[in-house]
């Protein structure tokens, strides 16, 4: 069996070659990102890119193990990270570990992620040494829409560069193996990335970073309306609706089926 990527590897990425990662969020999904990406990440984007709903906020637990478990199965090689929903993690860190436990042991996943700097640095902790890989997540963290008043840039003042820095290293000293760094001017993610020595993982961050994270959906063009630090590398959305237009278009001039696609 083809073994995947560990947390130590990815850590050790650090400077070298950029890592690649994407998210998904079912198995046929997973299984193509699987042949080009060293992480998938199990965002729970999926509340919003697969649920319709209008933030992370309302993301469970029982959603991100179900969408778990499907990426596992579609994939074998790439390290695959489970992000920790809204309300699972930030009451306590005994709290943090009994859900990671659950998504880990449910899911067969490599590591979760968690939203947060410091604040949230003695739970990290808490679950690195106690066997979970954790990835940090800092700068816009989705999850803090409703105190950050939307999806907002982090850093335009430099004066709260410094804040932005403290979170990285408290992430990297609680035993973090590599940290999402999204949102944030790309001088800050530059000073971050030379901030800690763990890997840094941009999105809508800089060139600079140790790795990249996009949305799926996002890249494909199957998403609608996407932040400007989206490249749309296709144009999946407008050729999918062209072809369900063309399907419902032969069924009604009685087109489809043809003869191909009946038993005789
Ligand atoms: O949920 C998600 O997809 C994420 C990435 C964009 C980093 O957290
Ligand atoms: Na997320």
């Amino acid at each position: 069996p083809i073994r995947r990527f560990t947390a130590p590897q990815i850590a050790a990425r650090k400077g070298q070659t950029p890592i690649v990662a994407l998210t998904a969020y079912t198995a046929p999904m997973a299984a193509m990102v699987d042949q080009h990406a060293e992480i998938i990440l199990v965002g729970d984007s999926l509340g919003m890119v697969v649920h319709g709903l209008p933030s992370t906020i309302g993301v469970t637990v029982e959603m991100m193990i179900l969408h778990g478990q499907a990426v596992l199965r579609g994939s074998q090689r790439a390290m695959i990270v489970v992000d920790m929903p809204f309300r699972s993690y930030e009451e306590s860190p005994q709290q943090a570990f009994r859900n990671a436990a659950r998504i880990m042991a449910e899911t067969g996943c490599g590591a979760v992620k968690l939203e947060g700097g410091a604040r949230m640095a003695q739970t990290i902790r808490f679950l690195t040494e106690r066997g979970i890989p954790v990835m940090g997540h800092i700068g816009l963290t989705p999850q803090a829409t409703n105190t950050m008043g939307g999806f907002k840039t982090q850093g335009r003042d430099e004066a709260t560069w410094p804040a932005h820095i403290q979170d990285a290293r408290a992430v990297e000293e609680a035993g973090a193996f590599s940290l999402v760094v999204e949102g944030v001017m790309e001088g800050l993610a530059d000073q971050i990335t030379q901030a800690v020595a763990i890997p840094t993982i941009g999105i809508g961050a800089s060139a600079r970073c140790d790795g990249q994270i996009l949305v799926l959906d996002d890249m494909l063009g199957l998403s609608g309306r996407v932040p400007r630090f989206v490249q749309k590398f296709g144009d999946l959305g407008p050729r999918a609706e062209e072809a369900i237009a063309d399907y419902a278009d032969a069924v009604r001039t009685r087109r489809f089926p043809g003869t191909d696609q009946v038993y005789r």
